[in-house]
């Protein structure tokens, strides 16, 4: 964390990964921007779940594997758990350890049948898949929208990595946000209780705590703006005075106005998410939408490998 913050905070450009979000405290104000009235990928991506998980599961087959990418609270996991025949393991991978074994618990009660077998990792890394001779299938489940936060090119990256480990009879089930008016999306990342706000400005808290940094949270804003030509919210912290902020023993200068970019969230259109499918070795079976057209979830079957 010390290096990649250091490297992030002495480039031409600042930026922080927003994987650094989710300490305890980043992790439950998350949850709570979910509740928010202005935020709708989580209740629009549930309405969806909801009311496509039968079909979900037919696509899906009887004895899957099912393998779940940033798990967090494993509360949309339960809705394919249900529908699902027969599965035979869920693997939750998370980087938060703590969570991830709570998780996996409750689920252990619920789902006695199911072999839930938790696996803490950083899934951007590598990582090596447990085997369930069972399974007839591994099902990758990626919801939330969290492909948002790659860039186009990682993201295809990252969707080529999980094809090779779903190998070729495998299949994935993505949450992906549409791109719609910037109005909608800019009030979804400015909320007016300020929760987005103290989730992006924790991420200072966390270096002061983490890296005995010195910032002083009162000497930056939350922004969050729609690039439409890159077709992303942008979150930045920006630093309201010229000062200098020791991290981790390094001293980091900030011009008034600089902004420390903390995220993006990408948002697709249907050209996007078909090239992206495409570029990743995926064919899309199914695409659902909410009744406003806010999101979607998408069954992507694995293409053919290419030799
Ligand atoms: C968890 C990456 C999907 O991009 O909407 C929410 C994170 N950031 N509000 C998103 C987030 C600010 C979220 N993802």
């Amino acid at each position: 964390m010390r290096e990649e913050v250091l490297a992030g905070l002495r480039a031409p450009r600042k930026a922080l990964s927003p994987k650094f979000f989710y300490d305890a405290r980043g992790a439950a104000l998350f949850e709570r921007i979910t509740t928010l009235e202005a935020y709708y990928p989580t209740r629009s991506e549930l309405a969806i779940l909801e009311a496509r998980v039968g079909e979900i599961a037919a696509l899906a087959g009887p004895a899957v594997a099912l393998i779940e990418y940033g798990s967090g609270a494993g509360q949309k996991v339960r809705l394919l758990l249900d529908a699902l025949d027969a599965p035979v393991a869920y693997v939750p991978i998370d980087i938060s350890g703590e969570q991830l074994e709570r998780v996996a618990a409750s689920l252990r009660d619920d789902y006695p049948q199911v072999d839930i077998h938790p696996y803490r990792a950083d899934y951007t890394r590598p990582l090596e898949l447990p085997r369930f001779p069972m399974a007839r299938r591994r099902v990758a489940f990626f919801p939330g929208s969290t492909i948002g936060n790659f860039e186009p090119t990682a993201a295809a990256g990252f969707l080529r990595r999980v094809r090779r480990s779903v190998e070729d009879n495998g299949a994935m089930i993505i949450g992906v946000d549409r791109r719609k008016d910037p109005a909608v999306l800019e009030r979804a990342y400015n909320d007016e209780a300020g929760v987005t706000a103290a989730f992006n400005l924790n991420l200072l808290t966390r270096l002061n705590r983490e890296l005995g940094a010195t910032f002083d949270l009162a000497q930056f804003r939350h922004q969050a703006v729609f690039n439409d030509e890159a077709s992303r919210i942008e979150m930045h912290l920006e630093s309201l005075t010229d000062q200098v902020v020791t991290v981790a023993g390094v001293a980091i200068s900030f011009r008034a106005g600089e902004t420390i970019w903390t995220e993006s969230s990408y948002k697709y259109d249907l050209p996007r998410l078909e090239q992206l499918a495409t570029d990743a070795g995926f064919r899309i079976d199914q695409l659902w939408t909410d009744p406003d057209q806010r999101f979607w979830v998408g069954f992507l079957a694995a293409a053919p490998a290419d030799h």
